[in-house]
């Protein structure tokens, strides 16, 4: 695997999950596999989880790790091509994400999205230059449209509480916040469960419709009681307008889920990524609750971390080893 930014970048969804869950099993099988091999975690944003626990897979399988969070250590970046640099800006992404891949065997990313300009962040402007120009695997750890590793983590979460034979019913709804978030993460969730075994609903307040390239294969429901009916596992989260981009439009219902809410539900298992704002976005009731999955989704982070990391390095290896055997056919 040289590239992780989307469910599209995975051969075989189902492999993945129960590699993740063997590696959970036994983290420490592979320590060796990464000797001697760098990972860099550059962040332009805030992060707890990713940050943390990206740092603990790459150790657990013998990697050395670099972490700069950019936006604050490093020179300010200019992302226009062909900018006359005499403002603000000190350093071009492409002499920066060239000198971080010279450093690096694989190298982590997170750029939000400015939630000002569709075009340019559902462009995935920062993201591709970074891939561009550091020239080494480059895996996502939240880009400006989607967050794949932990939409990973929410699928080995959910098959890890899923025993049936049937589809299990799983709903995205749409919770309040106090300010306007991406919609990375309902994206990300929502590509994800197109592609498992699961029968999947989206709910939102109208006007919160997300880009339809994400929602192929969705139903989508807008009253928030009817798409809870039967669900086996709620998917909590926030984002901003897509159509009226990254704006907070007005919503008449109380969409924060209670155990009351719950009650329609088959004993739905409760899901949120974190960090989260109690009482606004999900209720102490509900968070503290016997099903809330949260702490076990922030825990599959490590392992969903571990797998990709594996996957690139291998990558690398076998490409190493091709090149050598090559060599050694020149030789004799
Ligand atoms: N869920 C998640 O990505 O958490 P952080 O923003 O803390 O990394």
């Amino acid at each position: 695997m040289k590239y992780f930014t989307t469910v599209h970048d995975v051969k075989n969804v189902d492999i993945l999950v129960q590699e993740a869950l063997a590696l959970k099993q036994n983290p420490y099988a592979f320590s060796q596999l990464g000797k001697n091999k760098t990972l860099g975690l550059i962040f332009l944003n805030p992060s707890l989880r990713t940050r943390l626990s990206t740092q603990k897979a790459a150790m657990n399988l013998g990697m050395n790790v670099m972490v700069m969070n950019i936006d604050k250590e490093g020179w300010a970046l200019e992302m226009e091509d062909g900018a006359i640099m005499n403002g603000t800006s000190v350093e071009h992404v492409k002499d920066a994400a060239a000198v971080i891949g010279q450093y690096c065997d694989v190298v982590g990313i997170r750029c939000f999205p400015s939630l000002r300009n569709k075009q340019e962040d559902y462009s995935e402007k920062v993201l591709l230059k970074f891939m561009k120009y550091c020239k080494v695997p480059v895996l996502s750890l939240e880009s400006a449209t989607l967050h794949p590793l932990q939409s990973l983590a929410d699928l080995i979460t959910i098959k890890e509480n899923w025993k049936e034979k049937r589809k299990p019913k799983v709903v995205l709804t749409w919770a309040p916040h106090i300010k306007p978030l991406p919609q990375a993460v309902a994206n990300s969730f929502s590509e994800w469960m197109c592609k498992s075994d699961v029968d999947f609903t989206i709910t939102h307040p109208e006007g919160y419709e997300l880009c339809e390239d994400y929602t192929k294969g969705a139903k989508i429901v807008l009253n928030q009681n009817e798409a809870l009916k039967d669900a086996d596992f709620v998917y909590v989260k926030n984002w901003s307008g897509y159509s009226d981009y990254g704006k907070m439009l007005p919503v008449v219902s109380d969409w924060m889920l209670t155990n009351e809410m719950l009650n329609a539900t088959n004993n739905a298992k409760v899901m949120h990524c974190l960090p989260v704002r109690r009482n606004v976005e999900l209720s102490d009731e509900v968070l503290d609750g016997k099903n809330s999955l949260v702490l076990q989704q922030a825990n599959n982070r490590l392992f969903a971390a571990q797998v990709v990391l594996k996957k690139m390095i291998e990558n690398k290896t076998e490409q190493l080893n091709t090149f050598l055997k090559n060599e050694e056919i020149i030789h004799y």
